[in-house]
């Protein structure tokens, strides 16, 4: 699939199918012609399931019964091999949605780690935008390219990927965004606020308290950004039987938080943010709090 192609209702050579049987266990295989995949309890033969549609029953020689869908992206990059840990797919789509990437953005991205985020900021960019994204690693960016090439089927014209730190590259084309997800981002804020256009929004996905702090701080001192805003991203699911509808037992309780801010224009210096001291402010005496 590239970033723009419109995907088939069918399945057709070449695609993946996600297969799952009726205790919900999940099983992957690439549609190959005259090919089989064996099972405990028969085989499946790929030419049969060539041409159904997604949401097909399709059954081996045992009588065994999977339900057959392509993957969606979320299942791909929470299935796919890592090296580095992945942005989970909640975070992702809040990165999306903030950060506004929209199809025709350029986004620097930095680290690539498994290539989990590149893939949906790619997908966002669409063929008219770039997505240019750094990997200190060499082995990760090696998992990262193979990650995205196989999602796209090819590796996207649109899409550089560079071995080294982001912010050791002499950058000479100007971004919209610039995503980040490693362990010091603070040390990028210079050069993001170099590279950025006006107006355009730097984004870093941190895990800790720690880097939130040193972040932010690193923006408020830069001086050519607005001031951050920071969140985190609680996803609860819930489990519905008949009148028993209540949240689910089990949650993924902390990934990380997101740090936002948007680049001003050069020379700018932004207003002032007028805050009353709150009533635990340091050094406020408690009658005078
Ligand atoms: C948590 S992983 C990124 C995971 C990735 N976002 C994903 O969704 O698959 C962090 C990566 O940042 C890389 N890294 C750390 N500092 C870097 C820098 N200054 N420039 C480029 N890559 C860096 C690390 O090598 C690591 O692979």
């Amino acid at each position: 699939m590239s970033a723009t192609t419109k995907p088939s209702p069918y399945f057709q050579i070449g695609d993946r199918v996600q297969l799952t049987d009726a205790k919900g266990k999940m099983h992957t295989i690439t549609l190959q012609p005259n090919q089989e995949w064996h099972t405990h309890n028969g085989w499946l033969v790929h030419n049969e399931v060539i041409g159904k549609p997604e949401g097909s029953v399709v059954e081996t020689t045992g009588g065994l019964k999977f339900l057959a869908f392509k993957p969606l992206l979320t299942d791909y990059v929470l299935s796919m091999p890592r090296g580095a840990t992945i942005v989970y797919p909640k975070d992702a789509a809040m990165i999306v949605g903030m950060a506004d990437v929209a199809p025709g953005v350029r986004v620097l991205e930095a680290g690539v780690g498994s290539g989990a985020l590149s893939i949906s900021l790619l997908r966002a960019v669409g063929s008219e935008g770039r997505v240019d994204s750094f990997e200190r690693r060499d082995e990760f960016a090696d998992i990262a390219r193979k990650n995205v090439s196989h999602y796209f089927k090819a590796l996207p014209e649109n899409w550089s990927l560079t071995v080294g730190s982001v912010q050791d590259h002499p950058h000479t084309t100007k971004y919209d965004r610039v995503i980040l997800d490693m362990l010091a981002p603070w040390e990028c804020v210079e050069m993001a606020s170099e590279v950025l256009e006006p107006g355009g929004v730097f984004l870093s996905y941190v895990a800790t308290t720690t880097q939130l702090s040193a972040t932010a701080e690193a923006i408020k001192e830069s001086a050519n950004f607005t001031e951050p805003e920071s969140s985190e991203t609680i996803v609860r699911g819930w489990h519905h039987e008949g009148l028993a509808v209540r949240p689910q037992h089990r949650m993924i309780g902390h990934t990380g938080f997101l740090i936002f801010a948007r680049r001003l224009a050069p020379g700018t210096i932004a207003p002032a943010r007028r805050r009353r001291p709150s009533k635990g402010a340091y050094g406020l005496k408690e009658e005078e709090a």
